[in-house]
């Protein structure tokens, strides 16, 4: 204890006695008084906090202290002690007995060990005086409380060791990046211990920080990502508002710029040679251009399109989004014999422009595409893609039944060879000049055996007879009236014997081979006068048989032999004769037949006479020779 607290203690003790109203109003005050003890002299504002902490119901201790002795807080006083040591003092609350210590004959409270504010700020106490000998109180309980003064034994830390921001390259000075804030563990509201300032250690002059508000912001204009991308800046954040001597802590921000576009497309050559053969169908990628783009994603992103030159209708550009090529393909069929060279301008423009950087020049490139079309030798070319031809039936063997044509397209033109393809001949019924195209038949033609004959020609250049073409040639057999009618069926029919002279016995049709333009026309008629039947035509390609007298008799005559002759109306006329047979029948009197001449092979009524006896005799036979069998 210094003299000058031992000084300040004897002068309290005295003014308790002489005066006490000065210290303390009488009327509700305890009996007991709490002695304080002064901060210690650490710097020049000890008069201030003095007076601040000179309260009777608090004690004040500073933080961090590193004496060898117990640090001294205070001393506890009751006016009834009389200093004959008869009176007590008991301690309890935080830290009694353990972290605070109190003399229980002169009340002086000591702090055993070093106090850390941050860890605990204020601790609440009770104390008590009673009488050593009844042991009872001399004064009511009365709380107080130990109020842990803050030192400056924290330096500001930021939550974050690395930070990392972006902010758009071309930012304008001043743009703000981030903001990093540092928090200090001492007192807030006690000094400048917890005040921080912010200032950078490394970073200028590219970026600047608000000394209050640790906000980074951009310090140089243009700050280009072309050229650099990533930068690491320090801040440091110093307590003591920044003072010398003021505690520090620092903390790095990785800060990457972000791409605008500020870059337009290149083209690296200002011509572009291409090839493509003649023969590339149309739709075929023929080449790629490229131009370079310094930007970044969709700032990066080009579309290519035909602008001008002699081959913008011939030739297509796509953009291909991966790989951000233009993709130039055929749009028509080349033809080296016609053209051999083609011009293109191509432009490639950014599809994402920045309007600000509008100064900068237009977002697009041009460049020149020359392409070459090379020859190829190129198969035969019919003059039709097939052809059709129509020939009688009735032709000569040897006749031309028509002519295909083909060339070679090629520059360096070379003679066609023809051929026919013989798994469409099988039969060898066509043949084809080798050199003039023209087809004939080597046998006679039948358009009722076949109707078509589906040829397939070859032409082969004579020069490279692997250049060749295949043409399809369908040749229709036109019909000629080459075939007679003749009864469409067999016709077997009965008349009865009963029948009266005009019954119809049968009706009668034809068919014929031929196939007239105008349809089938047939007309019937007798091949002679026959005075027992007649043919009446109905004039739709049938015929009524029809009886001309009465009395047939199947006894007399068992069957007639009726010739019909049947013609068409085509060119050259043709005709037949058919025979009709008629069995004479016994009939009821419907018509329906009863029984037929002795050869018919139909009985209805059951079997024949000569049948049953041949029956019978069979049975003569078994019983005669016995059961053998
Ligand atoms: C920050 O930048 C440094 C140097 O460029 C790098 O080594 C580090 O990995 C970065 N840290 C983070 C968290 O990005
Ligand atoms: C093709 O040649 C043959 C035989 O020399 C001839 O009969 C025919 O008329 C020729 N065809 C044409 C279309 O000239
Ligand atoms: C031949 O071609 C014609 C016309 O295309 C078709 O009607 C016919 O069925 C074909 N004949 C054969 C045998 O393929
Ligand atoms: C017609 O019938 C009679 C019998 O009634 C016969 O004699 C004659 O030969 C028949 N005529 C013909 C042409 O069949």
């Amino acid at each position: 204890m210094t003299l000058y607290q031992i000084l300040l203690i004897f002068l309290l003790w005295l003014l308790n006695f002489c005066c006490p109203e000065i210290l303390f109003r009488r009327t509700s005050v305890p009996q007991h008084r709490i002695l304080g003890t002064r901060v210690p002299r650490t710097d020049g504002k000890i008069l201030h906090r003095q007076k601040r902490g000179w309260m009777w119901n608090q004690f004040f201790l500073l933080e961090e202290y590193t004496g060898s002795d117990y640090q001294y807080v205070g001393k506890l006083h009751s006016d009834q002690d009389k200093g004959d040591g008869s009176l007590k003092y008991i301690l309890s609350g935080d830290g009694a007995g353990t972290l605070f210590i109190i003399d229980e004959k002169t009340g002086d409270i000591h702090a055993t060990r070093r106090i850390d504010r941050e860890e605990k700020a204020f601790y609440t106490l009770r104390a008590q005086a009673i009488n050593r000998r009844t042991l009872r109180p001399v004064e009511p309980e009365s709380e107080f409380v130990i109020k842990i003064h803050d030192i400056n034994d924290n330096e500001p830390t930021f939550p974050e060791e690395v930070y990392t921001a972006t902010v758009p390259e071309m930012s304008v000075v001043g743009t703000s990046v981030v903001q990093v804030t540092a928090s200090d563990a001492d007192d807030p509201s006690y000094g400048n211990s917890a005040r921080v300032i912010y200032s950078i250690l490394q970073g200028q002059p590219y970026f600047s920080v608000e000394p209050e508000t640790g906000i980074i912001r951009t310090a140089l204009p243009n700050m280009n990502r072309e050229n650099r991308e990533q930068y690491q800046v320090v801040i440091q954040a110093k307590d003591m508002g920044g003072q010398m001597g003021g505690l520090s802590g620092t903390t790095t921000v990785n800060i990457t710029l972000t791409d605008v576009n500020d870059n337009p497309p290149r083209f690296p050559q200002n011509t572009i040679h291409l090839r493509v053969l003649e023969s590339s169908p149309v739709g075929t990628a023929i080449g790629s251009v490229k131009a370079t783009d310094a930007d970044t994603g969709k700032n990066a992103e080009v579309e290519y399109r035909i602008i001008d030159g002699d081959g913008t209708d011939v030739f297509d550009i796509v953009t291909e989004k991966d790989t951000q090529e233009g993709i130039i393909t055929v749009k028509k069929p080349l033809d080296y014999e016609s053209r051999r060279l083609y011009t293109l301008k191509v432009e490639a423009e950014n599809t994402h422009v920045d309007p600000r950087f509008y100064y900068l020049g237009p977002f697009k490139d041009t460049t020149i595409v020359k392409i070459s079309i090379e020859d190829v030798d190129e198969p035969p070319v019919f003059s039709r893609s097939s052809y059709l031809f129509e020939v009688h039936e009735d032709i000569e063997v040897g006749t031309i039944i028509g002519t295909v044509m083909a060339r070679d397209p090629d520059s360096t033109s070379s003679p066609i060879r023809f051929s026919l393809d013989r798994h469409t001949d099988l039969d060898r019924i066509f043949n084809i000049h080798s050199g003039n195209g023209s087809l004939y038949t080597s046998k006679p033609l039948d358009r009722e055996l076949s109707q078509w004959h589906n040829l397939t020609v070859i032409a082969s250049e004579i020069n490279n007879p692997k250049e060749m073409t295949r043409v399809a040639v369908f040749v229709r057999i036109l019909d000629v009236n080459d075939n007679a009618p003749q009864f469409a069926v067999f016709y077997d029919t009965f008349v009865c014997e009963n029948a009266r002279p005009g019954q119809l016995i049968q009706t009668i049709s034809a068919v014929d081979k031929d196939d007239p333009l105008g349809g089938q026309k047939f007309f019937f008629s007798l091949a002679a006068v026959n005075p027992n039947f007649t043919v009446q035509d109905n004039e739709d390609n049938t015929a009524r048989i029809l009886t001309r007298k009465n009395g047939f008799n199947r006894h007399e005559i068992s069957t007639y032999l009726l010739p019909v002759v049947i013609s068409d109306n085509d060119y050259p006329i043709q005709s037949s004769t058919g025979t009709l047979t008629i069995r004479v029948c016994a009939c009821d009197g419907q018509g329906n037949m009863q029984s037929c001449s002795a050869e018919a092979l139909l009985l209805p009524a059951g079997l024949s006479t000569g049948a049953l006896i041949a029956i019978l005799l069979c049975i003569i036979i078994l019983l005669v020779t016995g059961h053998d069998f």
